[in-house]
């Protein structure tokens, strides 16, 4: 794998599977997490006024399997890649977990949110840090607003976060890397047809994504066996 250019700006997408190794389920693999529960139950306003405590129910399963897990090889790569490249690595994640984080990686950027942050569903106060766990959940927690508190996570039919930043550094990158993601998603699916053509792009994960075919490079394993060596030859 030719190494990079000092001037290359990389863009690294992470999703589930960057996580997997460390023992946090994917959504769509076998064992996915959309295998046992329903997204329109779960991960969606809609949900959230129906049953907001199968929600927090969810959530709070989701924060115990998180807190048990650690990173992985694959995790503690990009950090690494992070400390050489500095400002020349953007690094946006799918994943909800803080794995990146505990790695070492000091930018990360939650376009789905963050598992360990909760914020009120009716006033502007900012998401805080919570690890709070409800099972089963008594009560929804409430704000001092008297507000609902609900997961800082951006369910399905909610804009992600951060897409200024995200599309700015896309625009900038030379080098688009794609992580154990289904590609099915959007906006972030799309973010790699975004900067193909001028832009190396380059996918790792065991199974090839559904937009495999806007990726010029395909490096098929799994992102704690093949991560170290490929970003340590950047
Ligand atoms: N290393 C790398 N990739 C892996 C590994 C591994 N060890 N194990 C599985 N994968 C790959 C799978 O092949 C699959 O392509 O990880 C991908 C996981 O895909 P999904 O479960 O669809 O997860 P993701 O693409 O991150 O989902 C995107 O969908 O449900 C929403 O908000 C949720 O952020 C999530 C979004």
């Amino acid at each position: 794998m030719p190494a990079i250019a000092p001037d290359d700006q990389v863009f690294v997408l992470t999703g589930a599977g960057v996580s997997a190794e460390s023992g946090i389920p994917t959504f769509r693999g076998v064992n996915g997490l959309w295998r046992n529960y329903r997204i329109e139950e779960v991960a969606s306003p809609r949900a959230w006024h129906r049953d907001p405590r199968l929600v927090w129910e969810f959530y709070s399963m989701r924060r115990q399997v998180a807190s048990a897990a650690r990173p992985n090889p694959a995790h503690l790569a990009l950090a690494k890649l992070e400390k050489k490249l500095q400002q020349r690595l953007f690094l946006c994640t799918q994943n909800v977990d803080n794995l990146h984080e505990l790695a070492g990686s000091r930018q990360v950027v939650h376009m789905h949110g963050e598992l360990f942050k909760s914020r009120c569903d009716a006033c502007s106060r900012a998401p805080f840090h919570d690890t709070s766990t409800y099972d089963p959940p008594a009560g929804i927690p409430r704000c001092e607003c008297g507000g609902r508190i609900r997961p800082h996570i951006c369910w399905f039919g909610e804009t992600p976060f951060e897409l200024d930043r995200i599309f700015g550094a896309l625009n900038e990158c030379t080098v688009f890397m794609a992580v154990g993601t289904s590609g099915v998603v959007e906006p972030a699916a799309s973010f790699v047809a975004h900067v193909a053509g001028r832009a190396r792009t380059i996918y790792v994960g065991p199974e090839e994504p559904a937009n495999a075919s806007s990726f010029t490079e395909c490096h098929l394993g799994k992102a704690g066996e093949v991560l170290p060596d490929l970003l340590g030859a950047f």
